[in-house]
């Protein structure tokens, strides 16, 4: 028997796959399609204190190997998703809130409702790269510290921070020493890499509307990167942290690849909204056949166990 579970501050998840926030995840309808499935986990999308419309369309595009968006966090508020939580929670899976804000006393009001909630997990999102005249949180290290101290504080549930990627090696240094002396349980790595720009060179446009052309680039673009900050993290934050890997999860091999950089759980995004619901099933059996064909029985067996050169 091959057991691809995982556990997160004593949640337990039967299935290491899920949903990312952010695709066909804001409505219940969507959310029930989602609790439904083989994910091991239901992600809900970012929410706010104010409903918020989004960014104008098309914001959302399909290219050759992924996808460019900027969505603007688009959103029911935060009250719609307190509301929601017993419906989703009756089918048994655990639940993730996704809280997105401009500053600290916003994520505190979020993160206070969903203390008397039946959600299990909050997912900090400090990593949204497209609402227009605000920078990306997780860059600006001194509000992200700020941030994490705030929701420590507050949160009476597990909870953990969701993180934009780092290319530099002193970033992750700087980071990874404010996450370790934070109250957090887990990172997410890695939202999409933010202002990527795709051209029809036919009509000589760009593809999306919002912000010129600019959006966050997802799919199997960054999965090169998203295995690094996993792979970096891993080595630098203390083992209580754990890693849940995004970014270009398609296959059994891609999450296969996620774990052995160290990653306990896994989180799909655009393939997921490329795909629909069935991907759960599909990634899961084939992580399931790698994993009989190598002779593992369990996730432990080879995480965080990639080798290198001598
Ligand atoms: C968006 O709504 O713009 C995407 C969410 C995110 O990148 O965090």
């Amino acid at each position: 028997m091959i057991d691809i579970s995982a556990n997160i501050s004593g949640v337990h998840f039967d299935s290491c796959i899920m949903n990312a926030s952010g695709p066909l995840d804001t409505t219940l309808e969507e959310l029930t399609d989602i609790a439904m499935s083989r994910a091991g986990g239901i992600v809900m999308k970012s929410c706010t204190v104010e409903v918020r419309e989004g960014n104008p369309e098309p914001r959302y595009v399909d290219v050759e190997w992924g996808s460019i968006n900027s969505m603007g966090l688009p959103n029911l508020g935060y009250k719609y998703y307190n509301e929601i939580t017993p419906k989703l929670k009756s089918y048994g899976k655990p639940l993730i809130a996704s809280i997105a804000g401009a500053e600290s006393q916003e994520y505190r009001k979020i993160v206070e409702s969903f203390n008397s909630s039946n959600v299990d997990i909050l997912e900090i999102n400090l990593s949204c790269p497209n609402v227009v005249g605000r920078p990306q949180i997780g860059y600006d290290f001194e509000m992200s510290e700020e941030i994490m101290g705030v929701v420590g504080d507050v949160s009476d549930k597990p909870w953990g921070v969701k993180l934009p990627p780092y290319f530099d090696f002193v970033h992750f240094e700087e980071m990874a020493s404010i996450l370790n002396n934070s109250k957090i349980s887990f990172i997410v790595s890695i939202n999409s890499i933010g202002n990527a720009l795709f051209i029809d060179w036919e009509t000589e446009k760009v593809l999306i509307k919002p912000k010129g052309g600019f959006g966050g680039l997802g799919g199997k673009y960054i999965k090169p990167t998203a295995l690094a900050n996993v792979r970096k993290f891993a080595e630098l934050l203390n083992k209580r942290i754990k890693i849940v890997g995004v970014g270009g999860v398609y296959s059994g091999i891609d999450a296969f690849e996620f774990i052995l950089s160290g990653a306990t759980l896994l989180q799909l995004g655009t393939s997921f909204a490329q795909e629909g619901p069935q991907i759960f099933e599909r990634v899961s059996r084939e992580l399931k056949e790698i994993m009989e064909k190598k002779g593992y029985a369990s996730l432990e067996d080879f995480r965080g166990k990639l080798k290198v050169m001598d």
